[in-house]
């Protein structure tokens, strides 16, 4: 039975261009599930956008003397890009700059206000002497209270994950010009957190199906209790508060921008002419969603907008409550913490100019943060890529087409007998098809490609043992039947590595000579028929210079 599957991916703040750590973080795992399950012939709707509020974005358009929408615009532009050349597939990239988005969130904001889960009141707000300004978010800094971290923000440590109110922080201090903060007091909208935290831990503690890390770390925080948070701020760079007398306000950035996955499924309903399909996504108990986002981001996706859901949710129209927060752990890169700052970072759109997108993704793919932080280094990369996908995978494919396609006129040929040998190896392919579909439906994608590459080295043992190239002289017959098994099995293992590498398997489809999507048959084993015409084959995947690890290596940090 086909089913209905959400996937909603991180908004990526509009104040820089994308690195691979957060491509491994949330768009790579988010693109992976989404391709499996289209495969499967279910239903998905995967969206998201620019994230292009807040301070994020207005400290970068004062650095760079623009106006915020000009910044907002640009990397807009280049994360549709990046999404293109890397193959990763949104059903709607959009922006929080949509009339859209700021209708939705005005309907959220003033029906918790209605209900009484959001209200107003006062608070103490550092206020820089020096600069003369108010300091939200990212223009303060401080000791975390919690974890003791020096460089915490305004709204959230980056250290331990939890977030915070300004007036948490100790020895704060203007991220600016260094000066020590007054406080002021002021008028805000304040989410009554704390009335949720029963109905949250009563949700949050029966999803054995998260992640550990996940779980635990959302539990810890519900058991030592949830505060009230400020949900606006004294910035004119954000949705606006939809109520008279809050001109020089703003709604939080973080408030509005989980809103987006739920104001981007109406605009994609608007879009494809029927307003009312974001409904089936979000208010049909039988469809899952899940959330693909990097652990900086979990609170906000299991905690807050989780209890934002409760409280807009009316009678029996309940909004869906995330089914799975997948959140991963950190990429580094050669061992420290990426830094945009210290240029020690991978640049998606510099690495394209040099890499196919699929070495990247099977790069990214084997070596995901998914229970703890992984490295990213050039010399792993290039070994993973020689070793892995060009010898292992791409030789399999390479020297089974080759030859077959030079000695038995350009198509599949026709079998003799099958031996036990032959058919296990068929049904192992099958087994990879299974296990690469379940591993990648619980969001496991390090085992699921490891599945089928186990069978690409259980493949290459077969066609070495074989040795079709001297069958060629010895018996044609058994020759035959060998190099089919063999297409049979590369037929399943494009099919199980097709969400991790879809550029190869497309084109390998081709050279197979089917026609159309390689997904179209399903998650399913087809093994060509015999007699059906090849396409003449190239190397799938290039074999990278060992000399290319020293000069990325000179790149980084530049
Ligand atoms: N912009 C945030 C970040 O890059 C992620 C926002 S995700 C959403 O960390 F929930 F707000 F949508
Ligand atoms: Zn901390």
């Amino acid at each position: 039975m086909s089913e209905k599957i959400l996937v909603c991916v991180a908004w990526p703040y509009a104040n820089g261009s994308l690195h691979t750590g957060q491509i491994v973080g949330a768009y790579l795992p988010a693109d992976i599930f989404a391709r499996y399950h289209r495969a499967r012939g279910n239903s998905v709707l995967m969206v998201s956008g620019s994230d292009q509020h807040g301070t994020p974005v207005t400290v970068r358009a004062e650095a760079e003397g623009l106006s915020p929408e000009k910044v907002a615009a640009r990397f807009h532009q280049e994360f549709l890009e990046a999404w293109q050349r890397l193959g990763i597939t949104f059903d709607l990239f959009t922006t929080t700059g949509t009339e859209h988005h700021a209708r939705a969130t005005h309907d959220i904001f003033l029906r918790l206000l209605e209900r009484g889960h959001i209200y107003k009141d006062t608070m103490l707000l550092p206020y820089c002497p020096q600069d003369k300004r108010f300091l939200p978010d990212r223009y303060i800094e401080g000791t975390c209270p919690h974890c003791d971290y020096d460089g915490a923000r305004g709204d959230q440590c980056d250290n331990c994950g939890r977030t915070l109110n300004a007036p948490d922080l100790l020895s704060p201090r203007c991220k600016i010009c260094g000066a020590t903060p007054e406080w002021r007091e002021e008028e805000h909208f304040f989410l009554r957190l704390s009335a949720f935290n029963d109905k949250l831990k009563e949700w949050v503690s029966p999803q054995t199906h998260w992640r550990k890390a996940v779980l635990n770390w959302t539990m810890g925080i519900l058991n030592e209790g949830l505060q009230d948070r400020a949900i606006t701020r004294d910035i004119n760079w954000g949705v606006p508060i939809p109520l008279e007398g809050y001109d020089s306000k703003r709604i939080y950035v973080w408030f509005e921008a989980v809103i987006g996955y739920l104001s981007a499924s109406q605009e994609w309903a608007e879009r494809s002419g029927k307003p009312e399909h974001w409904r089936e996504y979000w208010l049909d108990p039988s469809t899952r969603s899940y959330y693909f986002i990097g652990k900086d981001n979990i609170p906000f996706h299991t905690l807050i907008w989780p209890a934002m859901l409760m409280g807009y949710s009316e009678g029996d129209e309940k909004y869906n409550l995330p089914y799975d927060v997948p959140a991963n752990q950190f990429q580094t890169v050669h061992g420290s913490k990426a830094s945009t700052s210290r240029r020690l970072a991978v640049w998606v759109s510099d690495f394209l100019s040099r890499y196919d997108p699929d070495a990247l993704r099977y790069y990214l793919s084997v070596n995901m943060p998914e229970t703890s932080d992984a490295d990213f280094s050039w010399g792993d990369f290039v070994r993973r890529n020689n070793d892995e996908l060009v010898a292992t995978w791409g030789n399999l494919v390479n020297r089974v087409l080759s030859f077959t396609y030079r000695n038995f006129d350009r198509v599949v040929p026709t079998p003799g007998e099958m031996t036990a040998a032959d058919s296990a190896l068929l049904s192992r392919a099958e087994q990879a098809i299974a296990e690469a579909g379940e591993n990648i439906g619980l969001c496991r994608f390090r085992a699921g490609l490891e599945s089928a590459m186990a069978v690409a080295r259980e493949a290459n043992r077969y066609v070495e043992e074989n040795a079709p190239w001297h069958l060629i002289k010895e018996d044609r017959e058994r020759c035959a039947t060998v190099l089919y098994t063999a297409i049979g099995v590369i037929s399943g293992l494009k099919i199980a590595l097709y969400p991790y590498l879809p550029f190869s398997c497309q084109q390998l489809h081709a050279y197979l000579g089917s026609e159309g999507p390689v997904d179209a048959a399903g998650w399913r084993l087809v093994i060509p028929q015999a007699g059906q015409p090849l396409a003449e084959p190239k190397p799938l995947f290039k074999k990278l210079d060992p000399a290319i690890v020293e000069e990325e290596e000179a790149r980084l940090g530049q």
